[in-house]
């Protein structure tokens, strides 16, 4: 397991709290498949993964516009470099197909910045998106 429940801050927002939830379970289920280097579930995985992170930051960036939220521009941009980030990681994957790669930008890079993103951005954010999303 790359991530326990418990590594994720619980924010003010119950919609974004779901959102991590779903997205850690999407990341475990990922690294179980790299760690057993079973190609065929990650090529399956990876495509589960993109969506699913592209739902959570847009679900996230739709609330923040619609209340009209201060720090939009700055937290969208950190999105937008794991965006890149996963972009770029797919594209070596379906080029050189290495397992070894993929576990070592979870464990040393995914794992760390979603972590942060959440504590940092997602926290601050939460607290002016208020409970009733
Ligand atoms: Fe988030
Ligand atoms: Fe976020």
């Amino acid at each position: 397991m790359l991530i326990k429940i418990q590594d994720i801050q619980q924010v003010a927002n119950e919609v974004m709290n779901m959102l991590h939830e779903e997205e850690i379970e999407v990341i475990n289920d990922f690294h179980d498949a790299v760690v057993a280097k079973d190609i065929e579930k990650i090529d399956e995985l990876f495509k589960v993964v993109l969506f699913d992170v592209e739902d959570h930051f847009q679900e996230e960036e739709n609330m923040m516009l619609q209340n009209n939220y201060g720090y939009y521009q700055v937290h969208k941009s950190d999105h937008d470099t794991m965006r890149e980030k996963l972009a770029k990681y797919f594209e070596r994957w379906l080029a050189i197909k290495s397992p070894i790669e993929l576990q070592g930008f979870l464990e040393n890079e995914f794992k760390k910045w979603l972590i942060l993103h959440i504590s940092k951005w997602d926290t601050e954010a939460a607290l002016h998106l208020g409970h009733a999303h």
